[in-house]
């Protein structure tokens, strides 16, 4: 079951056919993504984030914890080990059923995902495929000097174990009383058979969840609040109505541990695909934990005298794939000045630089009123600084990577105090006097 968030909910015809292509060139060309050890000739599907990529990225995690944690008054945060007890994943389940089913090609030898083809190896058309057998896609790995089995040890596959294991920390040293919830930002990693479609799925990728511990009988109100809350989150940030959507689980879908579990999805180049998960966990995770450690993981409320194991709302993001689709959704092609150009129209919370502060030329007498334009501005936006090439030229540049404001400091400012402000999207230009120009850009920053 889907349920569509515009008015014009139809699935858009892609504007530009080739649009995941250019946003792959783009990401490399302009230093947002590149493909890991390419000196190396690689390492499949593995991808650095380059100075405007972990600029961006970064202000997707902040947006995020913005959101969920800094705004409200029942989230806290934590950040939790990668590597830590493999007692957790045999509790959690995964040791057991965190697996996709692989299958060989017996023609060619490539392995696939026997869910995501359909009986024959899109590689080389041969059906011959072996039966499918459990593969579990933790990532192992040896805890201390002696690889021997005493000390396995497991890459996370998810954040949201460290918010259960922690649940007790948490509830005694914040105070907090359900519904309440924990976050967290980090790494996961996961061995997946085939990872594709550039930052979509990768091995190693990031994640933005919460666990939100509520009163059982309040479970289903809170699952719907969040539905309400995250799709809300994208659409602030720019993501537009008719390429997002929810979809509902069907009952033989759900995870072993949910009840309920709808997907935010989003119109990818390839079709609706999934950008968070948000489920009704039950109180499968904080139960299984406390079989296996023999500590009660419960919440007693003191005014009642009545103890009981919370049930877990979770909404689970992907940090890489969002900022992703926040890259495919604000690309756009348009004519300036009879000219074309390639603009990223991104929120500027999320664009890696807020600011260009760009002097009219390179000659030594506007370079000092340049330099201090941009110590004014440094401090209230994150700002590029770039002298080379016309004008015209270095605009197209900030257009292409998102940057909404452009600032010039010309030869008319040495005589006037005041700079050009240029909006990307509407390309308009405004004269701000210097001593006004941080308020200024940082009003239009908090807009
Ligand atoms: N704790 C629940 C959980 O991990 P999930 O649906 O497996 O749920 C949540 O993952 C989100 O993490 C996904 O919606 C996706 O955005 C992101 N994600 C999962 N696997 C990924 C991968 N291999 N590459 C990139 N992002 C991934």
């Amino acid at each position: 079951m889907t349920e569509q968030t515009g008015d014009d909910a139809a699935s858009e015809a892609p504007r530009y056919p080739d649009l995941m292509e250019r946003i792959v060139n783009l990401a490399k060309r302009r230093g947002f993504i590149f493909p890991s050890a390419e000196i190396y000739g690689g390492f499949r599907s593995t991808y650095d984030y380059g100075p405007l990529g972990v600029l961006m990225l970064r202000n997707v995690k902040e947006a995020w914890w913005r959101s969920m944690v800094q705004l409200r008054d029942d989230v806290v945060g934590i950040d939790a080990a990668i590597l830590s007890s493999p007692k957790i994943w045999e509790a959690s389940g995964h040791l057991d059923n965190f697996t996709d089913p692989l299958v060989d090609c017996r023609n060619c030898h490539e392995r696939w995902r026997a869910d995501k083809i359909d009986g024959t190896c899109p590689s080389c058309g041969s059906a011959d495929l072996t039966e499918p057998r459990a593969f579990n896609l933790m990532f192992k790995t040896f805890a201390g000097p002696v690889e021997e089995d005493a000390t396995v040890a497991y890459l996370r596959p998810e954040t949201a174990q460290g918010m259960f294991v922690n649940f007790l920390n948490v509830l005694t040293t914040t105070r907090k009383k359900p519904p309440f919830g924990i976050a967290q930002v980090g790494k996961s990693f996961r061995n997946e058979i085939t990872p594709q479609n550039f930052v979509f799925r990768t091995r190693e990728f990031e994640q933005m969840e919460m666990e939100y511990f509520v009163p059982p009988d309040e479970a289903d109100k809170w699952f719907h609040y969040w539905l309400d809350e995250r799709m809300r989150w994208y659409l602030d940030l720019g993501i537009p109505a008719s390429r997002l959507r929810l979809r509902h689980h069907d009952t033989d879908e759900l995870s072993h541990y949910s009840t309920a579990t709808a997907d935010v999805e989003f119109l990818f180049p390839w079709g609706w695909d999934e950008l968070e998960g948000i489920a009704n966990r039950t109180d499968f995770d904080l139960k299984a934990h406390a079989a296996h450690s023999g500590e009660k993981l419960e919440y007693f409320e003191q005014s009642t005298g009545e103890r009981y194991v919370p049930y877990v709302i979770e909404p689970a993001a992907g940090a890489t794939r969002t900022m992703m689709a926040f890259l495919l959704s604000a690309y756009d092609e348009d004519e300036v000045g009879g000219e074309r150009r390639a603009v990223l129209h991104l929120d500027p919370r999320l664009a890696p630089y807020q600011v260009a502060v760009l002097p009219l030329s390179k000659k030594d007498e506007l370079m000092p009123l340049a330099r201090q334009v941009l110590g004014l501005l440094q401090p209230v936006a994150v700002c590029d600084f770039d002298t080379t090439q016309s004008i015209g030229r270095r605009y197209r540049r900030q257009d292409e990577v998102g940057t909404p404001y452009c600032v010039t400091v010309d030869f008319d400012s040495l005589e006037d105090g005041a700079v050009t402000v240029r909006d990307r999207d509407t390309t308009e230009q405004v004269r701000v006097p210097i001593d006004r120009i941080a308020e200024q850009i940082a009003g239009r920053l908090r807009r």
